[in-house]
C-alpha cells in the first residue's frame, strides 16, 4: 500500500505526496519564449492546490524546437531571470519546482491547439530524417553535427534550469517530438550510428541523459517522459521502452514518467480511465525504476489503487487540475484524509476547519478574525 498522500524522495527531492502537475502547453509566451503572467498564474494556482511536483510546459532549448511560437523556452541566459519567479513561486507554497525541456522536431512551428495548421512557413523544421508527419511541413534531415548541438542545447537548457531554481528536470522523448522521432522505426530512417538498430535510434536518448545528468547536481531529481507505445504495427514498442528506461536509469535517470502516442497519425488508442498504467507498470517491473503513471486518471479512488496494485509510484495529472486546481486538497477530503491537507494559512478558514474542527460548521455566521 502506497499511500497518495505519502512523501516520496528522488534523490535529494522531496515531494509532499504522490500527485504531480504534468506539463501543458499555455500557447501563450511572449514571442521570444518568455513566461508571462499566465504561466505564474496557471503553475501557482496548481501548486497551491497542492500537487506535489508542478512541472512547466514543454520548454524549448532551442527556439525552432518550439512546437508553437507561443511556447516557452530556456534556450538563452534572459530566460533564466523569468523562470526564476516562476520556480521559486511554485516552492514558495510547498511544490517541488518542475521543467519539462524540449525539442519538437518535426512537429514544431505550429498555430496553438485551438487554432491549427502552420505557424511560419519560414522555420525550418528538424528531425531524424526527411518524412513528414502527417500533412505537415518536411523536415530536413539533421546532419552529425546538428544531433551533437541539439544535445549540447538539451545540457545547456538544464544548467539554466538549474541556475533558475528548478529541482526536478524531465527530458521530454515522448508524443512525436524529436526525440521519439529517432527511437520509432516509424520516423528514423538514418543508417548511421543514430538509426537503424536499437541502439542507434535509441542513441540521441541516451546521449541527452548523459548530458543532462552532467549538467545538474546529484541532489536534483532527472526524469524522462517516453511513449511506451506508438500504438501502430512496426513502430516503438512497450518492450523497447522498458530496455530504454533500464538504460537510462543506469546513466541517472531517476523516473519514467509513461506516456504514449504521438507519432504516426495511424495510431489507434483503446482510450479509457487509466489506459497507459499497463504502459507504467511494466517500466517499473521490467527496468525496476520508479515510474509516474499519466492519462484519463480522474477519481482519487482511481489513483489510490493504481498506488496500492504496485503499478506507479507518482500520479501526474494534467486535464483534471485544469478542471480543478485544487484536486489534490478535494482527493484528501473524499478519501477521508483530511489531515493530510496542506492548506496554505491565508485559506485555512475555508479549509482548515473541515473534519478537524466542525463539518457542520454555519457558514452564515460571522468567522474568527486570523
Ligand atoms: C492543454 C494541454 C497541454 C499539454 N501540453 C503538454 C506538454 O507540454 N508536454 C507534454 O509532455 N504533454 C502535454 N500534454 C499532455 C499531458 O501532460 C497529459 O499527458 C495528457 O493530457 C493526459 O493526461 P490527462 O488525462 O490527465 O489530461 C498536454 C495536455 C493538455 C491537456
Amino acid at each position: 500500500m502506497t499511500d497518495l498522500f505519502s512523501l516520496f524522495t528522488l534523490r535529494g527531492v522531496t515531494l509532499r505526496n504522490r500527485i504531480g502537475v504534468a506539463p501543458m502547453c499555455q500557447y501563450c509566451a511572449k514571442p521570444d519564449g518568455l513566461p508571462t503572467d499566465w504561466h505564474l498564474a496557471h503553475l501557482v494556482s496548481r501548486a497551491v492546490g497542492g500537487a506535489g511536483v508542478t512541472i512547466t510546459e514543454a520548454t524549448a532549448v532551442t527556439p525552432e524546437g518550439r512546437i508553437s511560437p507561443g511556447d516557452l523556452g530556456i534556450w538563452s541566459d534572459a530566460h533564466v531571470g523569468p523562470h526564476t519567479r516562476l520556480a521559486a513561486a511554485i516552492a514558495a507554497v510547498g511544490s517541488v519546482p518542475g521543467i519539462q525541456i524540449a525539442h519538437a522536431g518535426r512537429k514544431a512551428s505550429r498555430l496553438p491547439a485551438w487554432q491549427s495548421g502552420p505557424a511560419d512557413p519560414s522555420w525550418t523544421c528538424i528531425a531524424p530524417s526527411a518524412e513528414a508527419f502527417g500533412d505537415f511541413a518536411v523536415p530536413h534531415a539533421m546532419t552529425e553535427a546538428e544531433i551533437g548541438a541539439t544535445i549540447e542545447a538539451f545540457a545547456a537548457a538544464t544548467r539554466r534550469a538549474v541556475q533558475a531554481g528548478y529541482r526536478f528536470i524531465e527530458i521530454h522523448a515522448a508524443h512525436g517530438y524529436l526525440m521519439h522521432q529517432f527511437l520509432s522505426p516509424l520516423s528514423n530512417r538514418r543508417n548511421d550510428g543514430w538509426g537503424g538498430d536499437f541502439d542507434g535510434r535509441s542513441r540521441i536518448v541516451t546521449e541527452t541523459a548523459k548530458a543532462v545528468r552532467a549538467a545538474m547536481p546529484d541532489d536534483l531529481a532527472l526524469a524522462i517522459r517516453v511513449s511506451h507505445t506508438d500504438w501502430v504495427e512496426g513502430g516503438w514498442t512497450t518492450e523497447e521502452t522498458v530496455e530504454l528506461s533500464r538504460r537510462v536509469k543506469a546513466l541517472g535517470v531517476d523516473l519514467v514518467d509513461v506516456s504514449s502516442g504521438g507519432l504516426d497519425a495511424r495510431q489507434k488508442i483503446p482510450m479509457g480511465p487509466g489506459y497507459q498504467v499497463p504502459g507504467a507498470a511494466a517500466v517499473r517491473e521490467g527496468a525496476a525504476v520508479p515510474v509516474a503513471a499519466v492519462g484519463l486518471i480522474t477519481e482519487p479512488g482511481h489513483a489510490q489503487e493504481i498506488l496500492n496494485e504496485g503499478k506507479a509510484d507518482l500520479i501526474f495529472l494534467a486535464r483534471a487540475l485544469l478542471r480543478d486546481p485544487y484536486w489534490p486538497l478535494h482527493a484528501a477530503a473524499t478519501l477521508g484524509r483530511t489531515e493530510a491537507l496542506a492548506i496554505p494559512p491565508q485559506y485555512d478558514r475555508a479549509w482548515g476547519t473541515l473534519g478537524k474542527v466542525n463539518m457542520d460548521l454555519d457558514i452564515g455566521q460571522p468567522q474568527p478574525a486570523l
